[in-house]
């Protein structure tokens, strides 16, 4: 198991915004030992590990190695292949664990959705399997690429139905959501009259009306304001259960993501820990770029 504890810890100290100072406080420690800690220096004795993983809410897994390794599989896609004119997908292995944070990448048109798709049931492959321990109604909660709302009803009554759909109707609850989603201003306007940042955000709160143990949302920021996104962001850092993120939002995946997958050529070309990425000095964003390049001859 490689330690990628310098960077884990560089990275879970600036998302939660403590200056090394501010941390050394809490730990009751000089502000050098938080910077020999991060440049590779040093390491905290196990007392110490075990505060830094209460002050962050991670595991010692999640600490050191930047996974949960005992977390349990909830889903797994062995071979699965699927064309449509052309082959799209053509082998995708992948498995996805409890508390994982995937943000899933890949160009347009290179199969992303139609993964999605294949999770909740809606594309059928030509070949492989899925193998799942959730129970779809209960356990799965999707926000799909294209918003699916009904655009005759009123703001309100869609969160209400959407919530006795999904046996979570409690009055307070559907007004708490509004409000979070700042969408009560607009609870008695038709959806067909709301704009689309408005639309992306009821979407947004549809899927997270119940807990579930796998969230799968497919480009969630696009078309939300700089305000929406931050908050967006945020929230989902303190929802439970596993995420998978389709998004090209590459300034949030450093922060938020625990793990990337790169969908490229029908096949998962990459699947990396972003603790490992940011052990080896890189962003995200130089990581994707590095994996799918694709070699350009000019005649
Ligand atoms: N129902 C369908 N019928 C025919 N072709 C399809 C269908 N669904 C997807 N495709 C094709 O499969 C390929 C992958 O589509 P998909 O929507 O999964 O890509 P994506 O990675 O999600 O792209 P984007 O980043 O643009 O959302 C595309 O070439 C698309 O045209
Ligand atoms: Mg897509």
């Amino acid at each position: 198991m490689e330690n990628v504890f310098k960077s884990q810890l560089s990275v879970l100290r600036q998302k939660k915004k403590l200056s090394q100072e501010a941390l050394a406080q809490k730990l009751f420690i000089s502000r050098q030992s938080i910077s020999k800690w991060e440049n590779g220096d040093a390491e905290p004795d196990i007392d110490k590990l075990i505060l830094l993983s209460e002050i962050f809410a991670v595991n010692l897994d999640f600490l050191l190695a930047g996974k949960n390794t005992s977390e349990e599989c909830i889903l797994s896609l062995k071979n699965i292949a699927k064309s449509f004119k052309k082959p799209v997908l053509k082998d995708i292995n992948l498995s996805i664990y409890g508390r994982d944070r995937i943000a899933l990448l890949g160009a347009n048109g290179s199969g992303k959705t139609t993964i999605v798709k294949t999770i909740m049931g809606l594309v059928k492959p030509d070949s492989g399997e899925i193998s799942s321990i959730l129970n779809p109604k209960d356990d799965l909660s999707v926000m799909p690429q294209e918003n699916i709302l009904i655009e005759s009803l009123r703001v309100k009554e869609h969160v209400r139905l959407s919530a006795r759909i999904q046996d979570q109707y409690i009055p307070q609850h559907v007004n708490d959501m509004l409000e979070i989603f700042q969408l009560k201003h607009h609870e008695k306007s038709a959806v067909s009259q709301l704009s689309g940042g408005q639309k992306r955000r009821l979407a947004l709160l549809i899927s997270l009306l119940k807990p579930s143990k796998l969230l799968i949302l497919d480009e969630p920021t696009v078309g939300m304001d700089l305000e929406s996104i931050d908050f967006f962001w945020n929230y989902l850092d303190h929802i439970g259960g596993s995420v998978l993120t389709i998004t090209h939002d590459f300034n949030q995946i450093d922060q938020f993501f625990s793990r990337v997958v790169l969908l490229k050529n029908g096949v998962i070309a990459a699947d990396e820990s972003v603790a490992k990425i940011h052990s080896n000095n890189q962003t995200i964003e130089q990581w994707y770029r590095s994996n799918n390049q694709e070699r350009v001859t000019i005649k």
